[in-house]
């Protein structure tokens, strides 16, 4: 079965065509990023009127990379509803309507989340259970997933997202653009000890597995000036792999914490920060853990993890209304403090 899975919830336009879930035969990402580096942030007007512009182009680029017809070759079609920009999020999810109305095909409503969640399985088999880190620009979850449709949140950040937090420290010390991708490469030629940044205090009730972020970030860039007068040689490549280790550090701990409690020691990695060059060599050393990451490409936003989970839902029996919206947010995904 064929499915054409729809992605438009931030800033990469993408398509693709999956069979059976599994292989993938096109997977076209059109990336906004150069529309958006000169304001140094997605700005979610110019993200959702070029999805309008782009999304008839890439859709065709997909289904020829493919090698099919909308009519002959695609049994299904699923489509990003949630979470995301609220307009990016229309323009796909009334594409992907009219498609499926257009051409009389099935189709469902597919969670950002979960899909990244699902991406390793398109190129790994892995046992149930397992520990899920879904680490994005938007969110930060770590779950326990018991079965493809039963995923528990154990953890989330009480405030910033991990990959927010990136963005905006590399921002501030205009380090790039995306932020979280800059931040990484400096990283590499810095010294990670050279700065010692606060680690949150989460030990309590709800919060064992929860992370925060806004301290952390506040201190990367606050602290610097202190850091200045006690002589230290503050070059961005220092800061980058400080606050690099620190933001990561966090993260592994949680889920360490989790592996300990759960007796489940399979962790599975996704979303754009899941490219973390750190995160991926600290989580797959670790004797104690066996890991899976999907590839570069399948980290960040594309339309073959939502066709691939898509297909799963169709299979069972799920089908969306033609009344669903788009919904920006997702409760339980973020989590207010206390
Ligand atoms: O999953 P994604 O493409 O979009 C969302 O669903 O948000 O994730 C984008 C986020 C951005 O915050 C970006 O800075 C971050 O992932 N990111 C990284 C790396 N590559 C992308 N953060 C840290 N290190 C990276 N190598
Ligand atoms: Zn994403």
């Amino acid at each position: 079965m064929n499915v054409l899975g729809i992605e438009t919830s931030c800033d990469e336009c993408s398509v693709a065509v999956v069979a059976d879930g599994k292989t993938i035969l096109s997977n076209i990402v059109a990336t906004q990023v150069e529309r958006h580096a000169p304001w140094n942030g997605v700005v979610p007007e110019i993200a959702s009127r070029l999805h309008v512009e782009w999304i008839e182009e890439v859709t065709q680029q997909a289904l020829d990379t493919a090698g099919v017809s909308l009519e002959e070759g695609v049994d299904a079609i699923a489509v990003t509803c949630r979470p995301g920009l609220i307009g990016s999020l229309l323009v796909g999810l009334s594409y992907g309507k009219g498609l499926a109305w257009s051409a009389g095909k099935p189709w469902v409503g597919v969670d950002h989340m979960m899909a990244h969640l699902h991406a390793p399985r398109l190129e790994y088999d892995i046992a149930y259970p397992y520990l899920g880190l879904i680490v994005s620009g938007g969110h930060t979850i770590l779950c326990r997933v018991d079965s493809l449709h039963e995923v528990t949140v154990m953890g989330t950040t009480i405030d910033d997202a991990c990959g927010e937090a990136f963005d905006k420290v590399a921002k501030f010390y205009d380090m790039g653009y995306p932020g979280g991708v800059a931040l990484d490469k400096l990283a590499e030629q810095g010294d990670d000890s050279a700065f010692r940044f606060p680690q949150p205090r989460l030990h309590k009730g709800n919060h064992i597995y929860d992370v925060s972020y806004s301290g952390l970030k506040t201190a990367a860039v606050n602290q610097l000036e202190q850091f200045r007068q006690e002589g230290k040689e503050a070059s961005l490549e220092n800061i980058a792999a400080s606050f690099r280790k620190a933001a990561i550090d966090m993260l592994v701990k949680k889920v360490k914490k989790a592996a300990a409690d759960t007796g489940i020691h399979t962790v599975v990695a996704g979303g754009g920060v899941s490219a973390n060059r750190y995160l991926r060599k600290v989580i797959s050393e670790d004797p104690d853990l066996e890991s899976y990451f999907p590839s570069m490409a399948l980290c960040t936003d594309n339309g073959a993890m939502i066709a691939a989970l898509g297909y799963h839902q169709i299979m069972a029996g799920e089908r969306s209304e033609w009344n669903l919206n788009a919904r920006a947010r997702v409760s339980g995904f973020r989590r207010a403090y206390p």
